[in-house]
């Protein structure tokens, strides 16, 4: 029989064993066995390539590769993997595994993202503003003027005698109102920087994310609303919250909102300073002041507010040193 003749019929003849086995895994493995063993029926066909003539063996050997394919992938068909590689696979599978380093996201910026989500699902766009200001967009325009004592609250870092890093980021309020009519209903989150002594509380940069909301007839109780809503959204349901009257010279009349963390841990004393209660955002309803300076007209009125997100973040994770947060500590940042 010639050799293309018998790569045939062990074809065929595989075809009627395999269609005449039964599931059982030892009668498979003795199939393969005999047609992909060492010793099978195809691994001995190679050699008898040896006898064909020089011109005919690229088709020979390429019609015994082909069969070896065709019975492999019946195997495979039958999902017959594991009877096949049963005691000739030599993976470990007790050995150790390659152990890859992922990245984390920063806390600052997971806290960022989380909470301008809450704004984005009640219609609010992000604005980013520039963290290098000038004295009218930081200041003057936020109804700020010149030796003002609220300038004190906010020690600045000048550039030079014209620039200066933001001190908050309620500048971005000013470009967006200046390039945009009403109505407004913008966030802007991003990193503001003080001159302060640096302590377990206060570093020189941190984030703040600012919201500015303009329309027709927009009122001091639209925007507890909205801060209670953003809350909820973030603390809980049954997170309790508390206004303040406070003062910032853009906002008329001007509240602070805590939130009550409650008295835990050592670090829920540290941040909330004994009280429970924690500081985090600044808010109020716009002075008219603002809108001249940006040429609004006075039938429209609106709320802004600026919320705090180190304390946050330090609250959220129990991290008790706001420094942490800057030094890019891997072992500290792996923990996210
Ligand atoms: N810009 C204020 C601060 O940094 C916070 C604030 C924003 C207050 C908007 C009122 C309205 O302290």
């Amino acid at each position: 029989m010639s050799l293309l003749n018998k790569i045939d019929s062990i074809q065929k003849d595989f075809e009627a064993e395999l269609s005449a086995v039964t599931k059982n895994p030892s009668d498979l493995k003795d199939l393969y066995n005999k047609y992909l063993g060492r010793k099978g029926l195809v691994p001995n066909l190679f050699p008898e390539l040896s006898k064909v003539q020089p011109d005919e063996k690229p088709n020979v050997g390429q019609k015994i590769n082909f069969l070896r394919d065709y019975i492999e992938q019946a195997f495979d068909k039958l999902d017959l993997q594991k009877t096949k590689n049963k005691n000739t696979s030599n993976i470990d599978l007790t050995l150790p595994g390659n152990h890859f380093f992922e990245g984390a996201i920063h806390p600052i910026t997971k806290v960022l993202n989380d909470i301008s989500d809450i704004f984005k699902s009640i219609g609010f766009s992000v604005y980013s503003g520039n963290e290098v200001e000038d004295e009218f967009y930081n200041f003057e325009a936020l109804n700020i003027p010149k030796y003002h004592p609220a300038r004190d609250m906010q020690d600045t870092y000048y550039l030079n005698n014209e620039k200066l890093l933001r001190t908050h980021t309620s500048a971005s309020q000013i470009h967006f109102m200046e390039n945009n009519p009403p109505p407004v209903k913008i966030i802007s989150p991003g990193r503001v920087y003080r001159n302060e002594d640096i302590s377990v509380r206060s570093y020189c940069l941190f984030h703040q994310i600012e919201g500015l909301y303009v329309d027709k007839n927009v009122s001091f109780s639209d925007l507890k609303g909205v801060m209670e809503y953003f809350s909820k959204k973030y603390f809980g349901q049954d997170v309790k919250v508390r206004f303040r009257p406070s003062y910032f010279p853009f906002t008329e009349p001007s509240a602070e909102m805590d939130i009550y963390w409650g008295l835990e841990s050592e670090s829920d004393y540290r941040i909330t300073k004994g009280t429970g209660w924690l500081e985090i955002l600044g808010c109020g309803m716009v002075d008219p002041e603002v809108f001249k300076s940006v040429k609004y007209s006075n039938s429209v009125s609106g709320y802004a507010f600026g919320i705090g997100i180190e304390r946050i973040a330090m609250l959220k994770y129990g991290i008790t040193d706001i420094r942490l947060l800057y030094e890019g500590d891997i072992r500290f940042l792996r923990q996210f």
